[in-house]
């Protein structure tokens, strides 16, 4: 499957795909009739720079594994981001990313497993048929969204490199360019990003890999062109931009430990009776409803408890956190 980019697209510029149907024809028919010639150099300018529309993708809805709740809105999910190698600014991914090359792309897979080696964006994604999942995503700041991800299932892509039966643990690594990433040009985090799941979590039916969210590909503020969302742990698990999968057997050691691990465990699971040591995680606010200190009850498991509880039997979820 070919995805084309959508980079250089503002939220702000983004068509409707009525008016971009129209602009389509209108130019279609200018070019029929050459008019194009005798137009002024004003119109021809103004044509040649309308913003091209985000490019869409074809996939199937998925409502079994989809929420109900209202979506937040396009402008919400593609402006209010957590990225930091774009900056540590809420606006700043948006701002800063706007010319982050996403192709080509290739991803490493490594470690464990009976296949690796270096693999192109596009046989990443060939064999895996998209689909849409609604998901609410918690972030650990006690926030939330609704969002429309396309994507497909991690286990779908693990299983076609045969991990062996020494890899316990599958390790996620962001693309390390400070020329492109201007955030990595300060020591914010260990750059790269690492993040880390362990395999039956990230063999898990709901653990998946988005290429894109309301039906189009990925913007780049949210991670473009391939990242992560397990929506039942909190939102920095969601590992933006990957470009290395790594098999271990030993946990991998994620960033956000690695920077304040008394703040921030390996697990990370979405748990209203686990405080984070400055602030409670007991209510989350839902970006764009209601008023700005409006709470609602946070869920365990980000409200995923009767699909994912199992994987964590025998496990103190208080210690573990
Ligand atoms: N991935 C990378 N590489 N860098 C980041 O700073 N932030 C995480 C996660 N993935 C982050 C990342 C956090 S804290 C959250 S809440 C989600 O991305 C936000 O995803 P969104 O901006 O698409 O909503």
């Amino acid at each position: 499957m070919i995805i084309r980019q959508s980079q250089d697209v503002r939220p702000s510029e983004i068509t409707s795909e009525g008016v971009y149907r129209s602009r389509r024809a209108f130019l279609a028919w200018i070019a029929g009739t050459g008019l194009m010639a005798a137009a002024p150099d004003v119109l021809a300018r103004a044509l040649a720079s309308a913003p091209p529309a985000p490019s869409p993708l074809r996939y199937t809805p998925n409502p079994r594994l989809s929420t109900t709740e209202r979506q937040n809105s396009w402008e919400e999910v593609t402006t209010y981001n957590n990225f930091y190698e774009f900056g540590t600014g809420k606006a700043d991914p948006a701002d800063n990313s706007r010319g982050f090359r996403t192709r080509p792309w290739n991803v490493a897979i490594e470690g464990e497993a009976e296949v690796t080696g270096s693999f192109t964006l596009e046989d990443i994604l060939r064999p895996h048929p998209l689909e849409e999942r609604i998901y609410r995503l918690r972030c650990v700041e006690a926030w939330s969204m609704v969002i429309p991800w396309i994507g497909f299932p991690l286990g779908d892509l693990i299983k076609r490199f045969k991990p062996t039966s020494r890899a316990r643990y599958v390790e996620f690594t962001t693309l390390l360019d400070p020329q492109q990433m201007p955030g990595q040009r300060y020591p914010v985090l260990d750059w790269p990003y690492v993040e880390g799941l362990r395999l039956d979590e990230a063999m898990h039916p709901l653990a998946l890999l988005a290429v894109g969210l309301y039906g189009k590909v990925l913007p780049n503020q949210n991670g473009a062109p391939l990242r992560l969302v397990v929506p039942w742990k909190y939102g920095f698990k969601s590992i933006k931009s990957i470009v290395r999968i790594r098999f271990t057997a030993d946990r991998p050691r994620t960033s956000w430990e690695k920077a304040l691990p008394r703040e921030y465990g390996f697990y990370a699971n979405v748990n209203p009776g686990v405080d984070h040591p400055r602030w409670s995680q007991k209510r989350e606010r839902r970006i764009g409803s209601g008023a700005f200190w409006d709470r609602q009850p946070t869920q365990m498991f980000n409200g995923y408890a009767d699909q994912v509880a199992s994987l964590y039997g025998g496990l103190d979820l208080a210690r573990n956190f």
